[in-house]
């Protein structure tokens, strides 16, 4: 897809998701109900947790830490460096900056979420792969494996929105793992399409799971992270009582 559709294309998306995205990330409002989810997870005195090693082939989860109470957390996200929408060629994906940031303040476990077969370094040339990809309801194939996935109660689940949806790869996550008894905590980057329903279709995926409420901001407000951008996440994270 090249830049000329693409604009269009979006400014469409952003009418009919009527996400009402501003250009710099605000602070979501928090249901009181979302905090309870999380510090029912937290609080949780159970430690002998399943070793689910469903999907697993090899391990490639970092560990940063568990939570005071021993209840581990887990960022999953998926996010792509390389030649991107406005803010050109990237050393790190915009979403990852989010992801980083996340785990060191949650001390959570984290895990990329990578295709065997790498997209294009290309902009147009990724627009047109992950296009075709959403037209197929492809499921593309991820590399490595999250290291016991019962043993987290938490997934905070990070990704782009690619043709106003999650990139196809963050589907294969959702039906490799069984998520079902997980709080799930979505959060987003994107260039005005806002979450797009990617919350809805995240509770679609893993029926049982808890949705809890997303945060979406700015793919180049997240690449440049300023302290505005920390302290908006830094709120949301306290909101949920992290
Ligand atoms: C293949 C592709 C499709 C995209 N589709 C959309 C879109 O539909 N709506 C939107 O707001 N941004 C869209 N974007 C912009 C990305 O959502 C945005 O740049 C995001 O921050 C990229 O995150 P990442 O660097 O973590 O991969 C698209 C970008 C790519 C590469």
């Amino acid at each position: 897809m090249k830049r000329i559709v693409f604009i269009p294309f979006m400014i469409i998306v952003m009418l009919l998701t009527a996400c009402g995205s501003s250009e710099s990330a605000s602070v979501p409002d928090v249901a009181s109900s979302d905090k309870a989810a999380v510090q029912e997870k937290l609080n949780k005195t159970d430690s002998s947790k399943p070793d689910d090693d469903s999907g697993k082939d090899a391990d490639s989860t970092s560990s940063q830490g568990e939570t005071s109470s021993g209840k581990k957390i887990l960022v999953a996200y998926f996010s792509r460096a390389d030649e991107n929408y406005k803010v050109g060629n990237i050393e790190k994906g915009n979403t990852q900056i989010v992801a980083e940031y996340i785990a060191k303040e949650v001390g959570a476990d984290s895990f990329h979420i990578e295709t065997v077969t790498p997209y294009p370094t290309g902009y147009d040339e990724c627009c047109d792969v992950a296009k075709q990809e959403q037209k197929d309801k492809a499921r593309p194939e991820i590399k490595g494996s999250v290291d016991s996935i019962g043993q987290y109660d938490i997934v905070f689940l990070g990704y782009p929105i690619w043709w106003g949806d999650m990139p196809m790869a963050v589907y294969t996550f959702l039906e490799k793992y069984d998520l079902s008894d997980k709080v799930i905590i979505p959060f987003c980057t994107h260039e005005g399409s806002g979450l797009s329903g990617t919350d809805k279709n995240i509770a679609g995926a893993v029926p049982k799971a808890q949705v809890l409420t997303a945060l979406d901001m700015r793919g180049a407000t997240a690449q440049e992270f300023n302290s505005d951008t920390q302290k908006t996440v830094r709120e949301w994270l306290d909101k949920l009582g992290f």
